[in-house]
């Protein structure tokens, strides 16, 4: 049995990993501020957690939450591209000043690894599909700087001090528990929410973008691999986590009809800013370094998720 911190665990991933954790008997401790993530995700399962309500930018409640772990996984972070457009200080602090926290808190206790939540956004628009990790990195928006800086400090890390580090670039995770009540929500919480009400949905731009939507259970499934990986193939490393698919948002909305029972049409508006057109990811590396293949498709995913938000009485 293993001691496992998760930051960010109130957050939609972060509290996946601990469930996730939990049934296979393994230890979790768990740091959030409730800035995005919410306190109901984990209220089922405070009583098996070690929990702290902390800061990342806590240095002393970093190193105490370290203290003794064998692994970190650390999802906390300010999860949205147009919130990081209207406030870069802020994304810049919680995503960059936060992470070199965790590191060096790590580093100090001597953890045998950390995993990060890196993002798909790095590469940016760049036209070439699919996106792979040789692939030099151009991203847009301060949210995309600041994951990719981030993913810079885990193998300056991983080279400077010998913590082994594995950056998952993770391709628009969705799932039971993402919180779908933010503007800055991700697409598919949001879609689903409104469809399940009745409410008509707002397409950003034509509904031709793409993106390789990732069911979260492939998303926990890489966080354990990328632990146990042999450090000759993981440590230092950054992997994509996807499913080597895209869907556009104009077919994903009519998946979802079918799935909510929703009859209208979507409203389409302006582009947002910050964001890039499509998104594939080519998956080869993940699976011959961490032995990663994703276990459960899009649909499945989407058909299970709109089943959870149903059940919540939407
Ligand atoms: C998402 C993640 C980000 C992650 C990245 C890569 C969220 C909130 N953001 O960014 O953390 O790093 O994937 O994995 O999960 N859209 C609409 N209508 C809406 C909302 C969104 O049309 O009401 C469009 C957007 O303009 C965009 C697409 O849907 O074209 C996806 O947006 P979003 O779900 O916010 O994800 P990303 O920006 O791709």
């Amino acid at each position: 049995m293993a001691l496992y911190l998760i930051t960010g665990i109130g957050g939609f991933i972060g509290s996946s990993l601990a469930r996730a954790l939990l049934s296979r008997g393994e230890q979790v401790r768990g740091v959030d501020n409730f800035a995005t993530g919410r306190r109901e995700n984990i209220a089922e399962i405070l009583d098996g957690i070690d929990f702290r309500e902390a800061d990342l930018l806590d240095l002393n409640a970093m190193k105490k939450a370290c203290a003794g772990a064998d692994y970190v996984l650390h999802q906390a972070a300010i999860p949205s591209v147009p919130k990081s457009v209207l406030d870069p200080l802020g994304s810049n602090r919680a995503n960059v000043d936060g992470t070199v926290n965790v590191l060096v808190a790590a580093r100090d206790a001597k953890v045998k690894r950390v995993v990060y939540a890196a993002s798909s956004s790095a590469y940016g628009d760049t036209p070439t599909l699919p996106k792979h990790e040789g692939m030099a990195p151009n991203p847009i928006s301060p949210y995309a700087v600041a994951k990719l800086a981030s993913e810079h400090y885990m193998t300056s890390f991983y080279r400077c001090y010998g913590l082994e580090t594995v950056s998952l670039r993770y391709f628009n995770i969705f799932g039971p528990r993402q919180d779908p009540s933010s503007p800055y929500s991700g697409v598919l919480a949001k879609f689903i929410m409104q469809m399940l009400r009745g409410e008509q949905p707002t397409i950003f731009g034509d509904g031709e973008q793409s993106r390789d939507f990732t069911y979260i259970d492939n998303a926990v499934e890489a966080n354990l691999l990328a632990c146990k990986a042999p450090a000759a193939q993981a440590a230092g490393e950054m992997c994509n986590v996807a499913t080597g698919r895209r869907v556009t948002l104009n077919e994903t909305f009519r998946a979802l009809q079918r799935l909510t029972g929703y009859s209208g049409e979507p409203k389409y508006g302006h582009e947002r800013g910050g964001d890039i057109k499509h998104s594939l990811a080519d998956i080869s590396k993940a699976e011959a370094r961490l032995g990663y293949k994703p276990k459960v498709g899009f649909e499945e995913g989407l058909q299970k998720t709109v089943e959870w938000y149903r059940g919540r009485g939407a």
